[in-house]
């Protein structure tokens, strides 16, 4: 079984990705850090030193190569992905793409401080805009996991519920 989750930054992607694989027994990938692998910098220095569109270039191409194997996971994308090319398409015809949904206000409080997420110098305006903007590519999930008041346990449980 391959399980996409997508949503925006600080949605706990990561977090909620690695507590379902190991109730799946699944594997976990992040994609981000198969991205650091693969380039052999940090985001903030793909950013900085190749630019965001040659960082979304990598990006999709590492997402569809997943995608297009014979293998089981469960895959954390960064809360861009799906927003660029045919990516959330891809998602949805290769995998269980599962929307984890957070507040504004949840999300900002998560990341505000991170420096390791570039867009987060941005500011809180532009990236509420970002956010507002990504929205429907997100909602384009076939499970839509509201994560925003529970705890990663129990918005676990709810995805098992539910695939
Ligand atoms: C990004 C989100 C990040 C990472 C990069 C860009 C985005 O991943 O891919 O900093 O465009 O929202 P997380 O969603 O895991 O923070």
């Amino acid at each position: 079984m391959k399980v996409t989750l997508v949503g925006f930054m600080g949605a706990g992607k990561t977090t909620i990705g690695k507590l379902l694989s190991e109730r799946l027994k699944t594997p976990f990938l992040d994609l981000d850090e198969l991205i650091v692998e693969q380039v052999g910098m940090s985001i903030p220095e793909i950013f900085k030193k190749k630019g965001e569109n040659e960082f979304r270039k990598i990006e999709s191409s590492i997402l569809k190569e997943l995608l297009y194997q014979n293998r089981s996971f469960v895959l954390s994308t960064g809360g861009g992905t799906p927003t660029y090319l045919n990516n959330m398409e891809l998602i949805n015809q290769n995998s269980i793409s599962v929307f984890l949904r957070t507040d504004f206000k949840t999300t900002w409080r998560r990341i505000s401080s991170d420096e390791n997420r570039p867009l987060v110098l941005l500011g809180k305006e532009k990236l509420l805009k970002l956010y507002l903007k990504r929205l429907p590519f997100y909602f384009k999930a076939k499970l839509i996991i509201d994560a925003t008041f529970l705890s990663p346990v129990d918005t676990v449980l709810n995805i098992i519920k539910v695939l």
